[in-house]
């Protein structure tokens, strides 16, 4: 079992900033006995406290920390201690001015860059040796004054690191040098990025400077060395946490799917996932379905980081937050109900921005779980201490896994280069939406479900590997998963993929370039319909509208499981099956509106029955905006029913299970939820 911390609770807790309290005498008494009511036993301190912690350039004060500290060990509770290096103080910025970041300003065409003001935060140098050197000397000092602390549970390392996009002459150096290594000389670069083109042909590593859109090759690479400078800054900055406490866990709290990191190479550099989320269900009614669908995706993400591992939901507002569209009230239940869809998915505790509002600044509108109002009176509030009792009763779970026989392959290099590409289309250039098309395909069956990388993923494990629009196959990943499936395995790939390689090279001789024998079949053309178009694909006596997306398919070797009914491609394949060894290997060839899934569901009821893929309850057809997850240890296994519907639904338990939180089933009410021990 892999527990998250040594504390033997689910962490309850969030982002605790006494420091900007600290001219309010009585603020932080109050705060323990509020949080002692609400259940909360863990806070994240530090995170934005340079300014207090240094007041000046090697002027220390820890005071409000030490505070802290003897506070939190005499109560019990754990601290997820912050490194401060999110924001820089403003004496910082001011006698090093390099640690700024320089961006190229905004513009059809890319302009050199300028260097940032200093202000907000989340803007410095990644390259800059004096920020690194500066960020090391206090996280030393920090790990020393409280590494043998016992209310110490983890390091909290800066704050939703970015990509750092920086363009100064260091971050270009580095960069240059990257692509050296990468590259060793300019011929390899010049034939990889195709800069024949458009005379863009490389005479000297100097030229390489501002990222040039029209060589997709080349926003791909920048792309992948920023996440990788970020992540260099990162190692940096926690050398001396690794040095003087190797025994403490180590987190960053990431921001679910953000484009700018390639977070599985990341979740390999740290020793517990964590991330920040804020499902905003009240956005609009109809994308409320989609929002459930992408806070589980999420979640299930930050369990497969580390292949199954317990993870933390870092942050989550228990109320409205303050920078959504429209930041609508949580109506009353989904506070609980998307803190147990986290813990559902693997994460071992729920935390929030913030445990007290501030009074100015920014954040001053945003939930938190001490209102202005500081007292036990607030909804928010009573609905945080309900979460407390319920993850109190929930302990026994602390460490629990998900027994996953489906991945989907979500790969963030794939999405860069889609992005980076001219064309072919905004629909699929939506990679994240799409693959979360066939993730929903799961999740309303309660089936659980795996997200891998393509590259160091375990297919073995599955019975199913699902690869939605791999636009880019990087060597290695055709050889791997065609063992899969000649052992047994079923795969599903779609329209547009196979078409490029590491480098967006397009592969010659026909798409799906090195899937062409395993999916048997050769994809002549795509076509881009407009958004109001259709088309009608036949399978079997059935007949689904297909939308955006057709592929005019050759099979060679492959049988056709469904035609197109319309168009100059009437009556050729829209989806094939290949059998290929001892399991098969499907494409489909056509997308579908957002609002219909008829031709998924019932190709993944085709798939889901012939492979005897088991969900978390006996039946598979759930009620709209109903899920069902699984986590289990050997203290059971802990079955989740979510309602995500803004009214009641009935779900017969499970024989021979006993409820642990939640509303007895059959009777879920509206956003209600079951966690259930069988
Ligand atoms: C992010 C940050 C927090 C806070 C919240 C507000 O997650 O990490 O510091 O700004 O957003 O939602
Ligand atoms: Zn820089």
């Amino acid at each position: 079992m892999r527990k998250i911390t040594k504390f033997p609770f689910m962490l309850h807790g969030g982002d605790y900033n006494p420091d900007q309290w600290s001219h309010v005498p009585g603020t932080v008494e109050e705060d323990f006995r509020l949080i002692k009511i609400a259940g909360i036993n863990a806070l994240s301190v530090g995170i934005f406290a340079w300014a207090k912690l240094e007041p000046e350039e090697g002027k220390f004060d820890f005071s409000f920390l030490d505070e802290i500290f003897e506070r939190a060990e005499k109560a019990g509770t754990a601290i997820n201690l912050a490194t401060p290096s999110g924001a820089k103080p403003n004496w910082l910025a001011a006698k090093y001015p390099e640690i700024r970041r320089m961006l190229c300003p905004a513009g059809a065409n890319f302009l050199e860059p300028v260097r940032v003001g200093q202000g907000a935060r989340h803007n410095h140098c990644p390259s800059s040796p004096v920020y690194r050197e500066k960020c090391q000397i206090i996280n030393r000092k920090l790990a020393e004054r409280y590494g043998k602390s016992p209310a110490l549970a983890m390091w909290h390392v800066s704050n939703e690191y970015n990509d750092g996009a920086c363009e100064c002459e260091l971050c270009r150096g580095a960069w240059r040098e990257w692509l050296r290594k990468k590259y060793g000389s300019l011929k390899a670069l010049n034939e990889a990025w195709w800069t024949a083109f458009w005379a863009h042909t490389f005479t000297d590593w100097e030229q390489i400077g501002v990222t040039d859109w029209s060589m997709p090759a080349m926003v791909l690479d920048r792309r992948r060395f920023n996440s990788d400078l970020m992540l260099d800054f990162f190692l940096a900055e926690s050398a001396p946490l690794r040095e003087v406490t190797p025994h403490v866990p180590l987190t960053v709290n990431t921001m679910g799917t953000y484009d700018g990191l390639d977070l599985w190479k990341w979740a390999q550099a740290v020793d517990v996932c964590s991330w920040d989320g804020y499902p905003n269900y009240h956005d609009r009614p109809e994308s409320a379905a989609h929002t459930a669908h992408h806070f589980s995706f999420c979640n299930d993400l930050n369990r497969s980081f580390k292949n199954g591992a317990p993870y933390l939901l870092m942050e989550s507002s228990p109320g409205p937050t303050n920078w959504q569209e429209y930041n609508r009230l949580l109506r009353p239940g989904v506070h609980a109900l998307k803190s147990m869809q986290a813990v559902a998915h693997g994460s071992d505790g729920v935390c929030y921005f913030q445990i007290r509002k501030c009074r100015g600044g920014w954040e001053k509108f945003h939930g938190a779980v001490i209102d202005h109002k500081a007292d036990t009176s607030p909804r928010m509030f009573r609905e945080v201490a309900q979460v407390g009792a319920d993850l109190s009763r929930l302990a026994p779970l602390a460490g629990a896994t998900t027994p996953a026989r489906v991945a989907i392959v979500f790969d963030w290099e794939n999405r860069w280069i889609l992005n980076a590409s001219a064309g072919p289309s905004a629909f699929a250039k939506d990679y994240e939406r799409n693959v979360i098309a066939h993730y929903a395909q799961f999740w309303k069956r309660g089936i659980p479900t795996d997200l891998v990388n393509g590259d160091h993923a375990d297919f073995s494990k599955y019975d199913l590997v699902i690869a939605p629009t791999l636009y880019m196959l990087r060597a290695g990943f055709a050889e791997r998963i065609e063992k899969f499936v000649a052992s047994g395995g079923a795969f599903l790939a779609t329209y547009l993929t196979g078409i490029a390689d590491e480098t967006d090279l397009v592969y010659q001789g026909g798409f799906p370039g090195p899937l062409k024998k395993l999916l048997g079949i050769w994809v002549e053309e795509t076509d881009y319909l407009y958004d109001d178009e259709r088309n009608t694909v036949t399978l079997k006596e059935t007949q689904h509208d297909v939308a955006h997306i057709c592929e005019v398919i050759h099979p060679e070797g492959a049988e056709t499981i469904a035609t197109f009914t319309r168009d100059f491609y009437a009556g050729s394949p829209a989806v094939t099956r290949n059998k290929f060894g001892a399991g098969e290997a499907w494409y489909v060839g056509a997308a579908q509106a957002r609002d219909n899934d008829s031709l998924l569901h019932e190709i993944y009821d085709t798939i889901i029955r012939a492979r005897g893929i088991v969900s978390t309850l006996p039946r598979t057809d759930l009620p709209r905006g109903v899920t069902a997850q699984l986590r289990e240890n050997e203290n059971g296994k802990f079955i989740f029913v979510l309602n995500f519907n803004n009214t009641p639904v009935k779900i017969d338990a499970p024989e021979g299970c006993e409820l642990l939180a939640g509303s007895p089933l059959p009777d879920l009410p509206a956003y209600g939820f079951a966690v259930l021990r069988k």
